[in-house]
């Protein structure tokens, strides 16, 4: 669906925001594009959309060229700028019928298109009104439904949660949900959980360079620093950290005292499941237990590791 090869993109100034990209997105995944502030991503939809032209390399969707079929690729893909702009002056309907004509729907195509984008959109009710007059979420949402009118299967979405409330990030993210059935979807978040609850791949960036194209299991596989495991048995801290401490596999332990009950974090060194085998020598030693839990290592740590907490301006 996506192919890109060696792509390069220096802005005037001598800033490469873009440094020998390649990366491959097939029809019907999900992928998360994820970076610092001033990673690229934004710089690498926008060409991808079609929108700014590549300083070097190639970029196809479906298999055309951005640059040599750039009005042919705008047609079959949507997309959602990071900044989006909307004409505040016209109503939601309006907006999005003039939107359809200029990606040349036909007058038939122009209303059921405009009909399913506001539906799926959850526009219908507020068709009538100025976009201008709109919340930031709703008018968010006139951008993806922009982005929806022509029915492309390719969706590019540049932060499209950003400044949404909770409760709207939520049906955003159903909407995301939903299209995700039938669309192939590239979208960029810094909400790190919403990737996590959205994507299935992730491609990360920084610098202008490619760090990593991997799916969540994968990454979280690649970056973990071994399995973790906090428990909690009725037991003395000294007792416990002496027993479990032989344990094989086992990097760290840190036991504290909390009343009668010691609360024992474990960090194996390989990632592995060791649940039972924890388990078993808590039977062993005959403690009551009213905690064992796996720590899942969250992408948001794995973010931290693979981007060194660096960022550009
Ligand atoms: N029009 C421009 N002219 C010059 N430099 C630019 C321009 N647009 C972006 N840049 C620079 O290119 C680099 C990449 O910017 P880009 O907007 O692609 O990053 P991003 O990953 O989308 O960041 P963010 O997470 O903050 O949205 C940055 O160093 C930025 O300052
Ligand atoms: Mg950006």
């Amino acid at each position: 669906m996506i192919d890109v090869q060696h792509l390069t993109k220096n802005y005037p100034g001598g800033v490469t925001a873009v440094d020998d990209v390649s990366f491959s997105i097939e029809p019907g995944e999900i992928v998360g594009f994820l970076g610092p502030n001033g990673a690229g991503k934004s710089t690498t939809m926008r060409i991808l959309a079609g929108y700014l032209s590549p300083s070097g390399g190639q970029v196809k969707v479906k298999g055309m060229d951005v640059t040599r079929k750039n009005l042919e690729v705008r047609q079959c893909l949507g997309y959602l700028p990071e900044t989006c702009p909307l004409y505040t002056e016209m109503r939601v309907g309006e907006y999005l019928r003039y939107r359809a004509d200029l990606k040349g729907l036909s007058r038939r195509h122009r209303r059921t298109g405009v009909e399913r984008a506001m539906e799926q959109c959850g526009l219908l009710d507020v068709q009538k009104r100025l976009v201008g007059q709109l919340s930031k979420g709703f008018r968010q949402r006139v951008g993806i439904a922009d982005a929806l009118v022509h029915n492309p299967d390719l969706l590019i979405l540049d932060e499209p949660t950003i400044g949404l409330d909770p409760n709207q990030i939520v049906q955003v993210r159903k909407l995301i949900r939903d299209l995700s059935s039938a669309h192939t979807l590239l979208i960029s978040s810094h909400i790190l959980s919403e990737i996590e609850a959205t994507c299935n791949r992730v491609v990360v960036m920084n610098q202008g360079k490619i760090l990593e194209s991997a799916s969540l299991e994968e990454l979280g596989h690649r970056w973990s620093p071994g399995a973790e495991l906090t428990l909690e048995v009725k037991a003395s801290a000294p007792e416990v950290d002496k027993t479990l401490r032989s344990l094989a596999d086992l990097k760290r332990i840190q036991v504290k005292q909390d009343g009668a009950w010691a609360h024992a974090e474990l960090l194996f060194a390989n990632d592995e499941d060791h649940r039972e085998r924890v388990f078993a020598c808590i039977k062993e030693a005959d403690w009551d237990l009213r905690e064992l839990h796996a720590r899942r290592h969250s992408l948001e740590e794995t973010f931290v590791k693979m981007t060194g907490g660096g960022e550009e301006v």
